[in-house]
């Protein structure tokens, strides 16, 4: 016979009952003295923190980054010298629909990293494409607006999203990519992620970079077509937790190359395109792809809430050899995702084990709720009780140069910038027929929704045509406007 532990309340003390209530009386009325049903009840009514406003709906696993490649010319960063491993968390997630919406609905897929580095937290916080629909944080708030909920009846409109779309020429090159059939991906694992950013890498000597983040699926690319997507979400709308679960549970383990594009710091300038522009990529033939090593995702969660629900993720969270760029997305977002997590999470997020850095931390912040961490004297700096001392030496590299007058504007353009140029390379050179074809009938298809009005349809047309005559074309052919 198995012996079974006594349940305790949340204190340690043996519970008196599994299913009963105090009451007075098999029939009376139950007692406030009945602590243990009273902790059950308060703590259940507690049982959720709020759900992230974007990225609420995702899954995520632990595993680890290894460094093939010698790559110290450009970045002094220790968790990318040759031979290093670093422990790492990653979170998929969709962008747009809530904690319990469908998998394969058709959006961007977050792709989070955080690296536990012996510097710190490293966190790489990018998309499943290497581009997003704005260039600057301003508009961020009303572009997930218009994704989400109207404020009338509370419904997604597919009006009020080509509205948005077709009021900012930015998006084109995004919103080719959420409409072809890489906007339904058929897993995670089937799926590359891109840091998305230009970000800055500096090396021991203090030169400095421009790098771009590129992760290649060793699994190969899969997608969804729009059918196979809407079958799923009727019978599987947890397909893609369950498929990564699953394959890790099996030990059969996804791993993504990691490949990186690298600008020389001058050569930014005068580029051809604006390299910090979050609407455009570096093509390859100018920056090629550079392997410097693969990461494996070999660990499910052992709590989901613990663990995926509670991690934060922060782009601000960059270590010594890695820094921002210029790009005023990036920007915005060192800003807003510590900031969210103080009021998601609480302000002590970074105390908890799916978010504490595995390097020992000697912050002078402390206290605070659900504080954990024991602090030590001297609580302040300077001290000279012998406190922990910054070294600025290890940021060496960092600093450039910025001058120019305060101003609210658009980014300077450089020689072939332009909002369409792109997703015109990707319709005309890279996507097959296939490709085109369901490009076209998966805009018809959302365009085709009963609120999208008659005069949306025409900028809808507009839109596309000014990415490529023929695509203008077949979506005009499949709304019937002539
Ligand atoms: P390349 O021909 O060198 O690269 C094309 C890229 O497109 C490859 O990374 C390819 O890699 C990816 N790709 C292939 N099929 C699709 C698809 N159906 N949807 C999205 N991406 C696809 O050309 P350029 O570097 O000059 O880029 C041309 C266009 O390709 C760009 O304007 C952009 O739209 C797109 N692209 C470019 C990327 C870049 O970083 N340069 C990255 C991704 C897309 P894979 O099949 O492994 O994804
Ligand atoms: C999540 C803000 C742009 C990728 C979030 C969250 C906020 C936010 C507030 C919720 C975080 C949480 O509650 O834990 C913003 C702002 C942006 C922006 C203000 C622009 C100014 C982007 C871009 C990308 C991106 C460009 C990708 C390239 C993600 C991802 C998550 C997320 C992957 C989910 C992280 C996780 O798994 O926990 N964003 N975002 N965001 N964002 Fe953004």
């Amino acid at each position: 016979m198995t012996t079974r532990p006594i349940t305790t309340d949340d204190s340690g003390i043996p519970a008196p009952s599994d299913e009963h209530s105090l009451s007075v009386g098999p029939n009376g009325p139950l007692l406030l003295q009945d602590h243990y049903l009273i902790q059950k009840m308060a703590h259940f009514n507690r049982e959720r923190v709020p759900e992230r406003v974007v990225h609420a709906k995702g899954g995520g696993a632990h595993g680890i980054l290894q460094i093939t490649e010698d790559i110290s010319q450009y970045t002094k960063a220790g968790l990318f010298q040759q031979g290093k491993e670093t422990p790492l968390f990653l979170r998929f997630s969709t962008v747009a629909g809530e904690l319990g919406s469908a998998d394969t609905a058709r959006d961007p897929r977050g792709f989070a990293i955080k690296f536990y580095t012996e510097d710190g937290n490293y966190d790489l916080v990018g998309n499943n494409t290497p581009i997003f629909f704005i260039r600057d944080p301003q508009k961020f708030s009303d572009f997930i607006h218009s994704q989400k909920r109207r404020a009338d009846n509370h419904l997604r409109d597919n009006n009020m999203q080509w509205d948005f779309w077709t009021l900012s020429p930015e998006s084109a090159h995004q919103v080719t990519f959420l409409m072809s059939d890489r906007g339904t991906p058929a897993s995670w694992r089937n799926m590359h992620g891109f840091g998305s950013h230009t970000f800055l890498w500096y090396n021991a000597a203090g030169e400095k970079y421009w790098v771009k983040y590129h992760f290649k699926t060793d699994q190969g690319i899969k997608n969804l077509t729009a059918a196979e997507a809407a079958a799923l979400q009727s019978t599987d709308p947890d397909h893609h937790i369950r498929d990564l679960y699953d394959a890790i549970k099996a030990g059969d383990h996804p791993s993504w190359t990691v490949k990186v594009q690298i600008m020389p710091f001058e050569a930014a300038a005068d580029y051809r395109f604006n390299p910090f522009d979050l609407t455009k990529v570096w093509p390859h033939a100018d920056y090629p792809e550079i392997t410097i090593g693969k990461f494996t995702l070999n660990k499910n969660p052992d709590n989901y809430f613990a663990e995926v629900e509670q991690s934060g993720f922060e782009p601000s969270n960059l270590v010594p050899g890695i820094g921002a760029s210029p790009d005023k997305m990036l920007q915005g977002r060192l800003f807003s995702y510590p900031d969210t997590h103080r009021y998601r999470i609480g302000p002590n997020y970074l105390q908890l084990p799916i978010n504490q850095p595995r390097n020992a931390v000697n912050s002078y912040n402390f206290d605070g709720p659900m504080t954990f961490r024991n602090s030590q004297d001297p609580v302040y700096a300077p001290n000279s009780a012998n406190g922990p001392a910054a070294d600025a030496s290890l940021y060496e590299g960092e600093n450039y140069q910025v001058a120019g007058e305060i101003i609210r504007s658009a980014y300077t353009k450089h020689a072939e910038d332009d909002d369409y140029v792109q997703p015109r390379a990707l319709w005309e050179n890279v996507l097959s027929d296939t490709d085109r074809a369901h490009l076209v009938s998966n805009i018809v298809g959302h365009a085709s929704a009963p609120e999208v009005t008659a005069d949306m349809k025409k900028r809808v047309v507009e839109y596309w045509s000014n990415i490529h005559k023929d695509l203008g074309e077949g979506v005009a052919q499949g709304l019937g406007i002539s």
